[in-house]
């Protein structure tokens, strides 16, 4: 099933719940929330009481994306502040399995991911852990980067392991998500698309979920 996941880094933080419902009224399935602590990734964005502020204004999935360094210390935090899903990286310092238990017992569900020089085979143990796997396009920390094709191959080799195993796991991309690369993303395997400027920037953001939605569909 294709999910749209607009990310807020593109959006207007002065208006970040007004933003939240303009993302629900156009049809998207997730709200993708980046939190970066500056450490893990070369950026700073927000914290869980940001997301907590929002929380009661839309019924959008909340899909946080932790870029941060000990995701297993704050995952509570996020849990608290309404996190639907959360995904944390691989080449965090949190032991991964910990980490996904520790999600699981807070009642959210848990995604791993992986950065551009991770190779894809590092999340195959988890794959029957997690509901997401996320597989970046682009180098992290920022929005608004071009796409980077090459990385679909780790997509496709995740695709299939998923397949061999039987298992129903999601794949998201995330990074220079538009209306062309959707399509590659999808052709590769994926079926969750996080889109930050391509919908937060366009003339109508329902128009352009519809679109990545119909690109999507191969
Ligand atoms: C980057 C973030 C992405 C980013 C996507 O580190 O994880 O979610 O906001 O933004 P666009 O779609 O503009 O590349
Ligand atoms: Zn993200």
């Amino acid at each position: 099933m294709i999910k749209i996941s607009p990310s807020v880094l593109a959006s207007d933080f002065s208006k970040l719940g007004e933003e939240a419902v303009r993302m629900e009224k156009s049809g998207a399935d997730y709200l993708h929330l980046d939190v970066m602590d500056g450490h893990f990734v070369p950026n700073i964005s927000f914290g869980a009481p940001v997301i907590a502020s929002i929380r009661n204004k839309t019924n959008l999935v909340f899909d946080v994306h932790l870029m941060i360094s000990d995701p297993l210390k704050y995952v509570e935090d996020f849990a608290k502040a309404g996190a639907d899903i959360i995904t944390f990286h691989l080449e965090s310092d949190s032991s991964a399995d910990e980490t996904i238990d520790k999600i699981h017992e807070l009642g959210c569900k848990a995604g791993i991911s992986i950065k551009p020089g991770t190779p894809p085979e590092a999340v195959y143990p988890y794959l029957l852990s997690v509901v997401m796997v996320f597989v970046f396009s682009v180098v992290s920390g920022f929005g608004g980067q071009s796409f980077l094709f090459f990385l679909m191959t780790k997509v496709n080799k995740i695709r299939d392991q998923i397949k061999m195993m039987g298992g129903e796991v999601d794949i998201q991309v995330d990074g220079g998500i538009n209306e062309e690369t959707a399509e590659v993303a999808a052709r590769a395997g994926a079926n969750v698309f996080v889109a930050g400027s391509a919908v937060f920037k366009a003339e109508n953001a329902a128009e352009m979920i519809k679109k990545l939605r119909e690109k999507a569909k191969v």
